[in-house]
């Protein structure tokens, strides 16, 4: 079966519990629930990945980079978290391995927050952002995903 990647950046192991007004009060274990229900409904598998490590994030899109090109993964869904605005490397690395579909995912709507949540630097090398759905938006990534030919 097909793969779909769902990666997740720094602080999102917090969910559930972490600023629930802004994030909701589900968990990452119910986000993986929801990616690998929609994913299963059309015949993918999900790999699911959390990390507050830059490096490990790197290593992970070049790995999907090669599974990719293998034929094996159909794209990412990633919520970069707080690496989202501040990562040059993810950026690169996303742009690095050649043609791997990521679609950006925000739980929340990062343009009505902060001014320093507005720029993001995985956007350019996205083929889609979501933000602002509560966790749904993971499931609408993947359907996104799935849907691109
Ligand atoms: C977030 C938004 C980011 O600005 C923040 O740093 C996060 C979570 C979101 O899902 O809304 O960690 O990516």
């Amino acid at each position: 079966m097909k793969k779909i990647l769902v990666m997740n950046g720094p602080n999102l192991n917090l969910l559930g519990t972490r600023e629930p007004e802004k994030y909701g009060d589900k968990t990452l274990a119910d986000v993986e629930a929801l990616c690998s229900e929609m994913a299963n409904k059309h015949h993918y598998a999900v790999d699911f990945f959390q990390s507050n490590h830059e490096g490990e994030l790197i290593e992970k899109i070049h790995e999907a980079g090669k599974l990719f090109k293998a034929g094996e993964l159909k794209g990412v869904v990633f919520n970069p978290g707080a690496y989202t605005h501040t990562s040059i490397a993810l950026h690169d690395a996303i742009a690095g391995v050649g043609g791997l579909p990521v679609i950006e995912v925000h739980i929340s709507n990062v343009y009505a927050r902060e001014a320093f949540r507005h720029q993001s630097y995985v956007s350019p090398v996205a083929v889609g952002v979501l933000a602002g759905f509560g966790i749904s938006g993971y499931g609408m990534a993947i359907e996104a995903l799935i849907s691109r030919p």
